[in-house]
Parts: structure tokens; sequence; C-alpha cells
């Protein structure tokens, strides 16, 4: 057992760099990526995605690297590359293959490799480790060995932050185990969970987001069955809700690079086993087509083509500039192709990746905005859910129409000839 590792971290995104700063409070730590932009920006003391302030990326005592040279003398590798899925919607392997050859070629006889990247069970010990033996010459199991540990942080979420969460670990020995619960205890307040093996602990992470899809599924043809009665689905929630063991779920856009994407990684791992994952890809199927069935409501309400449209978010989530499987665009190109002209508007959205990812040009400001045929409300950033009965009716051309997506104008009064549809 290390008493005080060198650890490296491999992938400085919205995972690896919050796990990176608090290991630093404590350990020696090396914090590796493959995109130098990115590094250099770490450097700077700039992180993009918003999840460690400046203060604390500068007082850090985190050595950035994107030469791989860096890695030599570490004891526990931590790999938090992404896992995104393919146009068929197959897991992609290729970031975690990549980060596994990086490691394996600079692994030492004793060393830990411990996998966050969510994976279907299986992957860290058959897809990974063969990779990381190819790569050193050495035997897993004897010369080094796995472990894997999910990340369950939430983009955003200052509450559920890596250091206050509880941390599931496996280990592929005993020891390994041990380690890893001194290791992640150290920034946690020791709040550990040490799972039965790691195919255990990789299943508890796929089911913890296919879980959280599917209940939004729920929600989600819910709303539709509701609004199609012509009843208010947030006013059914609300009397719903009292009830002691109803799920409080909303209805929704499900986008980002977790919820949308890790119940195929349950899929895959069915299929895998001859098993058809009906619900499964039912939540998957229903919630990716709440864009065209909103865009959809909206067209019907609108009483000519060409209208002008103004959408008021684009990230994936509030209060985030994560642009990544935002499915708001749903919506955007349903509008579009339905002939309407759709000006869209996001204070956390960076422009060139708007521009770049989508085509889109994002308004710079909502102070020239005005007299639209339609707002719709499809994040609930802070800035949208301050707007007042004013500044709304100032954004809608009379007789506009609001579309509030999230609930989050529930309250607010609109003057009598105003519309208003809500998901
Ligand atoms: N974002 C979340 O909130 C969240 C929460 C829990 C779990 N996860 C999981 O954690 C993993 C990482 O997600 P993320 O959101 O941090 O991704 P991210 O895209 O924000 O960051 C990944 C980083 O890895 C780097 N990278 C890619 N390939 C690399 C390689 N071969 N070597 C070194 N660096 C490499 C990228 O340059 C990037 O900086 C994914 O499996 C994801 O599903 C994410």
């Amino acid at each position: 057992m290390f008493a005080s590792p060198r650890i490296s971290t491999v992938g400085l995104g919205y995972v690896g760099l919050p796990l990176a700063v608090q290991l630093a409070r404590y350990f020696d730590v090396v914090g590796f990526d493959i995109d130098g932009a990115r590094i250099a920006e770490l450097k700077s003391g700039w992180d993009r995605t918003g999840e460690v302030d400046a203060d604390a990326l500068r007082n850090s005592s985190i050595q950035f690297a994107v030469d791989e040279a860096a890695l030599a003398g570490t004891d526990i590798f931590i790999i938090t590359v992404p896992t995104p899925v393919d146009e068929d919607n197959q897991p992609d392997l290729d970031p975690v293959r990549a980060a596994t050859a990086t490691v394996g070629r600079n692994l030492t006889v004793g060393s830990l490799v411990v996998y966050e990247s969510t994976v279907y069970p299986g992957v860290t010990e058959d897809v990974c480790g063969p990779i990381l033996e190819a790569g050193s010459g050495l035997t897993c199991g004897t010369d080094f060995f796995l472990g894997y540990s999910p990340e369950r942080i939430n983009p955003g979420d200052r509450e559920h932050t890596v250091d206050r969460i509880t941390k599931v670990v496996a280990g592929q020995t005993p020891e390994v185990t041990a380690q890893l619960a001194a290791m992640y205890g150290a920034i946690n307040n020791r709040d550990i969970f040490e799972a039965r093996d790691i195919r255990t602990a990789e299943a508890a992470k796929v089911i913890e987001n296919a879980q959280r899809d599917i209940n939004i599924a729920f929600v989600n043809e819910v709303a539709v069955i509701v609004n199609g009665l012509g009843l208010n689905m947030r006013d059914v929630l609300e009397a719903a809700n009292t009830k002691w063991n109803f799920l409080p779920f909303q209805p929704g856009l499900v986008g980002g690079h977790c919820i949308g994407v890790d119940p195929f990684y349950l899929a895959h791992a069915a299929h895998l086993i001859g098993h058809n994952p009906e619900v499964v890809l039912a939540g998957r199927r229903i919630n990716d087509a709440m864009g065209a069935y909103i865009a959809g409501e909206v067209d019907e309400r609108l009483a000519r083509g060409g209208a002008r449209v103004l959408l008021l978010g684009l990230t994936f989530k509030e209060n985030v500039p994560d642009l990544r499987n935002t499915r708001v665009v749903d919506i955007y190109s349903s509008l579009c192709e339905m002939g309407h002209n759709v000006d869209v508007h996001d204070p956390h959205a960076d422009r060139s990746e708007a521009q770049k990812f989508f085509g889109i040009n994002l308004l710079s400001r909502l102070d020239d905005a005005i007299g639209y045929d339609a707002v719709i409300g499809a994040v609930c950033h802070d800035e949208y859910a301050m707007l007042d009965t004013s500044s709304l009716a100032c954004l809608l051309a009379e007789g506009g129409l609001l579309v509030d997506i999230k609930g989050m104008w529930r309250d607010t009064i609109l003057p009598d000839d105003y519309r208003r549809w809500q998901l």
C-alpha cells in the first residue's frame, strides 16, 4: 500500500479537473490531457467548464502536462476520459482505449490503474486490462492492478461536489480496494462504499443514470398524454407529488454527456448477453423525441409559417456552458424545417462552439430582442428564471406565445392577450 501515492489523472474535463484539484490537496498530482489548449488554459488559471474557480486553480499544486513523460513514476493512474456513443448509439471506447494505451506505455510494477469513465460491466477488466498488458509488457493482477470508481458529479451542482458525495470503489484485490478507499477517503471525509468487485461498480454507475433516464421518460410520456387531455402537467404533478412515495421527476429534454448516453452502454451490455433491453431503449426513444414534440406543439399554435421564434437557452442544462448532446437543437431544427425563423440566445454557451457544432449564431444580447411571435424558455438559466412579466411581454409581439418547457414562469402573470403553453 502506498502511504503517499503519486497520482496522475488522465483527462481533465468536467470530471478529471475537479477530482485532480481535490486530490492535489493531499497528494502529489499530475494532471494530464492530450488537449494542449486545455492544458494552457488551466495553467493560466482558467477552467472553461466553470467547475473550478480561478483561485482554486492557481493555488493548486497540480502539475499540468500535455507531454506523457510527466506520467513517469506514477503510482495510481486515474482515467477520466469521455465515453460517448457513435452515430449508431453504440459505445465509443476509442478515448478510453487511447488513454489506456498512454498509461500502458508509462506503467511500472506495482502501479494501479483506476477508471472513472462510465462504461458497461467488463470494460475495465476485459478491454482495458489487455491494452495495459500489451503496452507495458507487464501482467495484470500480478505486476499491476485495476480498479473502478464511478464518478457521480453533476455539472453546475455546487452541493454534490466530488468531496461531498459517497464514492463507490472496487479493486481487483482487497488490497487495491483498500488503497482506493484510502485515497478517495482522504478527499471526501471517508464516505466510501466498497463494491463487491469491479464489474459490480461498473454496473452500479450505468444503472444510476439509466434509472434517471427512464423516470424522466415516464413523466415525458405522461406530459404528452396530459397535454393532449387539455390538462396542465405541472398541476397534475403538484397534486401527485403529495403522495409519500411518488417520485418527483419533471418532464423535459434529456441531453448532456451522461443521462442521454449511459443507457446505451447498459443496452450494449444487454445485447452482449442476448437480451433485448426494452424499457431502457423505450426511455431513450421517448426522451429523444421530446424536442420534435415540443416544436410540433409550438407550430400548431403559431398562426402562420415563417413566424419569428426566440429560443432562450441552448446548453444541455441550466447554468452550465456545456453544449454536448444538447437536445434544444431538436426544437431549433424542427422549427426551422417547419419554415420558422428561429433566433437563439444563451448567456452561458460559447458562441464559437454553438456555431461550430450546430451552425447557430447566438444573439449576443437580449436588449434588442423584441416582438417575437413565440418565445420558448428551453433552459432554466438563472437569467431567464428571473424574467418578469414586463420583460417577457417585451420579448413577445402582441398576442404572442410564451412556451415554458421548464415550468420556470409558471407563476408569472402575462397580460390577457398573450398566449402560453407549458410542457
Ligand atoms: N460530465 C459529468 O458530469 C460526468 C459525471 C459523471 C461521470 N462522467 C463520466 O466521466 C467521463 C469523463 O467525462 P467528462 O464530462 O469529464 O468529459 P470531458 O469531455 O469534459 O473531458 C474529458 C477530457 O479528456 C481528455 N481526453 C480525451 N482523450 C484523452 C486521452 N486519450 N488522454 C488524455 N486525455 C484525453 C479531453 O481532452 C478532455 O479534456 C465520461 O465517461 C463521463 O460519462 C461525467
